[in-house]
């Protein structure tokens, strides 16, 4: 009974090449004008159109949300030096995440100043401002970025539809006490490609497996039949940013999801929507093992004793408490002992006794849903790999996911070799500084030539 739920979350090699099929149409029909309205994959234009170069030189401000922490950042970039970075995490409350736009933007102002008035920057002179904002923007230029929609736990007011460039600069300019021009707004997946490829010029995809999960890569820009905006035609190529959080959106990938996964989506705030993250991000995962091990609580397969003793008065049945970064500690847990199973499993769930065959049915639960997450980023980043076709090509990533999980970047890994030919070889590099590096670099070419940033 237990195999049989365990079986749902199994991806066959047979299947994963079906899902990279659809992905793959789906990204085609994103990119193209005439199809691109029905499409789930978005396939944003950035307008990001060069790599830094490492001469990239000024001071520059950095706001970095939508991950797990918000950061404000000051980046002093100078050519052939290593950048000098200070950032500080400021909280972004649970009321802020879902209040309104005028409260989130204020809220971002206010850190702005704070950071600038504790880290003692000059406050007569104008700093330029480069924004990750880790959201689906429809993009016209660097600096004219329309809010798609929330994803992941945001749900701010009157902010979807809007310009966040424009907005943000609204409400730095009406504080009236530090001179700061948002310059350009990217998204973390575009930050992160900028981060590595200041240090490796084979960059070109970026992954992030964290709280949501994205991609972007570099695409020739006469296969963008979306473009709104003029590109020089010097330039032949642009990261797009393909919001494959989206992906199965339209019921195309409904043949892998597990009643599980119908649940998450059923109680989520955007019910319907980002149906590939539910089934791979950080923000996901941990929820996904609580549903499954109610559901073997409610068929008496798992915790048998332990719940006559006290049922229904656990942590356990609360929506959220089983964090994904315990997946990270069962799934290292020694088979002989099960220490870090029982302490979890104690403290979450006050169960004080459990057998050695319920810690071990609870870590196979944890493999088997990170696994399944594994596979699908590679199939994702396969279908990628594939359709820029590099000798080499170095996929920068980040995210909480990836970075702690102690399994995860082998179980990609592995899955992607098996899936993309051996002329298409890879590196997978955890990207150092975050995505806020990344939009300093951005805005400094951005102003390179603009007297105010001299
Ligand atoms: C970091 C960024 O690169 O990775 C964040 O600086 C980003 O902006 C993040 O969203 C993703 O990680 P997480 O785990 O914080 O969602
Ligand atoms: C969500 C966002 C996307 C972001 C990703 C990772 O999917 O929509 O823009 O890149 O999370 O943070």
């Amino acid at each position: 009974e237990i195999q049989k739920r365990l079986d749902e979350f199994k991806l066959s090699d047979e299947i994963l090449q079906q899902i990279m099929d659809i992905l793959e149409a789906e990204m085609e029909k994103g990119l193209n004008r005439g199809t691109h309205s029905e499409a789930d994959v978005k396939m944003l234009p950035t307008y990001v159109c060069q790599l830094p170069t490492g001469k990239e030189s000024n001071d520059i401000l950095a706001l970095d949300l939508g991950g797990s922490n918000f950061r404000v950042l000051f980046i002093r970039l100078r050519e052939n030096e290593e950048p000098v970075i200070v950032n500080k995490v400021f909280i972004v409350s649970e009321s802020i995440m879902k209040g309104t736009g005028e409260k989130l933007f204020s809220h971002i102002a206010n850190c702005l100043y704070l950071f600038m008035k504790n880290h003692n920057l000059d406050m007569t002179r104008t700093y330029p401002l480069g924004f990750t904002f880790s959201f689906p923007c429809r993009q016209l230029g660097l600096s004219n970025s329309i809010l798609l929609r929330w994803t992941k736990g945001f749900l701010c007011s009157d902010v979807v539809g809007e310009d966040i460039v424009a907005t943000l600069q609204k409400y730095i300019d009406a504080r009236g006490d530090i001179k700061v021009k948002v310059c350009v707004l990217i998204n973390d997946t575009v930050g992160t490609v900028m981060s590595t490829a200041y240090y490796d010029r084979k960059t070109a995809l970026g992954l992030i497996l964290g709280t949501g999960t994205n991609a972007c890569y570099i695409e020739n820009v006469d296969r963008i039949g979306i473009l709104e905006s003029y590109v020089d035609p010097d330039q032949k190529q642009m990261l797009v940013n393909t919001e494959w959080g989206a992906f199965g959106e339209n019921g195309s990938i409904d043949f892998i999801r597990s009643r599980y996964d119908e649940e998450i989506d059923k109680t989520s705030i955007n019910v319907g929507k980002q149906i590939f993250e539910k089934m791979v991000s950080g923000m996901y995962l941990g929820e996904l093992v609580r549903l499954m091990i109610l559901e073997l609580i409610d068929r008496e397969l798992i915790f048998v004793d332990e719940m006559k003793k006290n049922a229904y008065r656990h942590a356990l049945f609360t929506k959220g408490s089983f964090y994904t970064k315990y997946l990270n500690e069962i799934e290292t847990d020694s088979n002989s002992k099960f220490t870090r199973t029982k302490r979890i499993l104690k403290e979450l769930a006050g169960i004080e006794n459990p057998s050695h065959e319920d810690c071990a049915v609870v870590k196979c639960i944890c493999m088997a849903v990170t696994k399944r997450a594994a596979k699908l980023t590679a199939a994702g980043l396969a279908v990628i790999l594939k359709r820029m076709n590099r000798a080499e090509c170095t996929i920068a990533v980040d995210g909480s996911l990836f970075r702690y999980h102690p399994r995860m970047q082998a179980v990609v890994e592995k899955t992607l070799t098996n899936l993309v030919s051996s002329l298409n070889k890879f590196k997978i590099v955890l990207s150092t500084d975050g995505s806020g590096k990344g939009a300093a670099v951005v805005a400094a070419v951005a102003v390179e030539n603009d007297p105010i940033f001299k």
